[in-house]
């Protein structure tokens, strides 16, 4: 999987036509799509609220630290995967601590917390981590209920996204 992945990169690395500016102040949506080529901002399942949830629409302007470690935060903290107050990913053979995304108060984020994107793709896609730019969501939020956004994960014994879950990509929409 991996291996496709960088495959994937470099043939969009060969093309690049635009920088990207993943930087300032942006909105963050959560696009239903895996394919760097077709995927738009017009394709998006809602976005990510101030608390790190997946929101209908509830969508939290998030700040990139422009120095060191360059990670996201809102007006609620520092955003991370680490917290383990957060639900697990636990439909995912690898998922017991891969906890959902979430912003927080106190929280001193480190450069694993760090997000970047890919020179050359058509939007700024977010990927996390080692080479990956997606991620996965369960259900659907609802007007009143947010639902966990987890980092995606993936090996031999998780080849695909989970059964009833949906490998999405994230958008930065630069709004400052
Ligand atoms: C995501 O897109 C696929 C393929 O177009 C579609 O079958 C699926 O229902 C969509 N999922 C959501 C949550 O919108
Ligand atoms: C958020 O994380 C950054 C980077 O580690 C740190 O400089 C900042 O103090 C943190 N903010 C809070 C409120 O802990
Ligand atoms: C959702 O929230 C709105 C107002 O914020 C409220 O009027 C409505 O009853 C809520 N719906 C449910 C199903 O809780």
């Amino acid at each position: 999987m991996k291996f496709t992945i960088y495959t994937t990169l470099c043939a969009v690395f060969a093309t690049a036509v635009v920088a990207q500016d993943f930087s300032g102040s942006g909105q963050i949506y959560v696009i239903n799509n895996t394919d760097w080529k077709t995927a738009t901002p017009d394709q998006s399942i809602g976005c990510l609220d101030a608390r790190g949830s997946f929101s209908e629409d509830n969508c939290a302007t998030f700040t990139k630290l422009g120095v060191y470690p360059n990670t996201l935060s809102t007006s609620v903290g520092n955003c991370s995967f680490t917290d383990s107050t957060q639900p697990a990913n636990t439909d995912n053979a690898y998922g017991s601590h891969s906890y959902a995304w979430h912003c927080r108060p106190s929280f001193s984020a480190t450069v694993t917390d760090s997000f970047y994107t890919i020179k050359g793709l058509p939007y700024p896609f977010l990927c996390h981590g080692d080479s990956n730019c997606f991620f996965d969501v369960k259900n659907l939020p609802t007007r009143n209920v947010t639902m966990p956004a987890w980092e995606y994960i993936w090996g031999s014994k998780q080849t695909s996204i989970p059964a009833g879950h949906t490998q999405v990509m994230f958008y930065w929409q630069k709004t400052a």
